[in-house]
């Protein structure tokens, strides 16, 4: 129940209709018995700027922002933390005295993901293959060097794409064929789809997986559905899998405890809330 005095956050997209977000803070909400709501905030490009600091003025604790809005997002901060300036892009806000304040948690839920779906996976135990170049494998890939993964491999189906990603982030990326699945893949320790193949409606991601070591952990950010081509084909040959829907709820973490006050779980019935939501 709301009184006077409940915290309040919601999600800023345009349309808003489709974010899972309300499903799982409205169940962290509930879980933990917080005085307080998350609401979607249906705001249009041109109003996005005027809206974050109306919201500030209406005591909102914050808000995650989400497509078309995180690239302005970035630009209307007052601080921004270090993730959401390399990977141009905030999808979490925070106000208080201060100002408003943004942050990018989708590296850190990919690797939260990660970690709980795949315990025995650490970065040290050898390269990763990132497959696409768009602004999900930026923040996987930032990820995975912040942890210390000795080697990205990067396939994309454009390569142009993923040499310019490349240069840009620096590191220990190598960009590899489209179609150049053996070298790739050999003695690889993770494998990861960035790409929006596999997703429901869209077609299947062309994966020859002959060349995987079998120990190699497969994670697909695809969750709908939750079981890709991808993940059955893994699945099939041995390999540890990892879906993507566990990446949603973890990037959600950072926001919900600054908002809060609650460092929230991301457990199974989480799951089957908002798959069932
Ligand atoms: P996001 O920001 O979610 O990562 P994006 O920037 O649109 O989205 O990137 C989509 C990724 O999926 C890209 O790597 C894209 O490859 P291109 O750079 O070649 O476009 C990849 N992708 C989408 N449809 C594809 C298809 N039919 N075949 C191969 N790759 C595809």
């Amino acid at each position: 129940m709301l009184t006077g005095k409940a915290a309040l956050a919601g999600v800023l997209g345009w349309p808003v209709a489709h974010s899972k977000s309300p499903q799982v803070h409205g169940y962290w909400l509930e879980e933990h018995g917080i005085d307080g709501a998350y609401v979607p905030l249906a705001v249009a490009p041109e109003r996005f700027a005027a809206a974050v600091p109306a919201l500030r003025d209406l005591h909102f604790r914050g808000a995650n922002v989400t497509v078309p809005h995180k690239e302005r997002a970035l630009e209307i901060c007052d601080s921004v933390d270090d993730h959401a300036r390399r990977l141009g892009a905030v999808n979490t806000l925070i106000f208080d005295a201060a100002g408003i304040h943004g942050r990018n948690t989708d590296g850190v839920g990919f690797l939260d993901n990660l970690r709980q779906g795949a315990p025995r996976w650490s970065p040290a135990d050898g390269p990763a293959v990132v497959l696409g170049a768009g602004g999900a494998a930026r923040a996987v890939i930032v990820a995975l060097m912040d942890a210390g993964v000795p080697e990205i491999r990067l396939m994309n189906r454009t390569r142009e794409r993923a040499e310019t990603l490349a240069e840009t982030l620096g590191g220990p990326i190598t960009v590899h064929a489209w179609d150049g699945w053996a070298d790739a893949l050999d003695g690889a320790a993770l494998l990861v789809n960035t790409t929006s193949l596999g997703m429901t409606g869209e077609p299947p991601l062309p994966a020859e997986l002959d060349a995987l070591p079998p120990s190699a952990v497969v994670n697909d950010i695809v969750y709908r559905p939750l079981e890709t081509q991808l993940l059955s084909d893994a699945r099939a040959r041995g390999n540890p899998v990892v879906d993507g829907l566990g990446m949603l709820l973890h990037q959600a973490r950072p926001g919900f405890a600054a908002w809060f006050g609650v460092e929230p779980t991301v457990t199974e019935a989480l799951r089957a809330h908002v798959l069932g939501g």
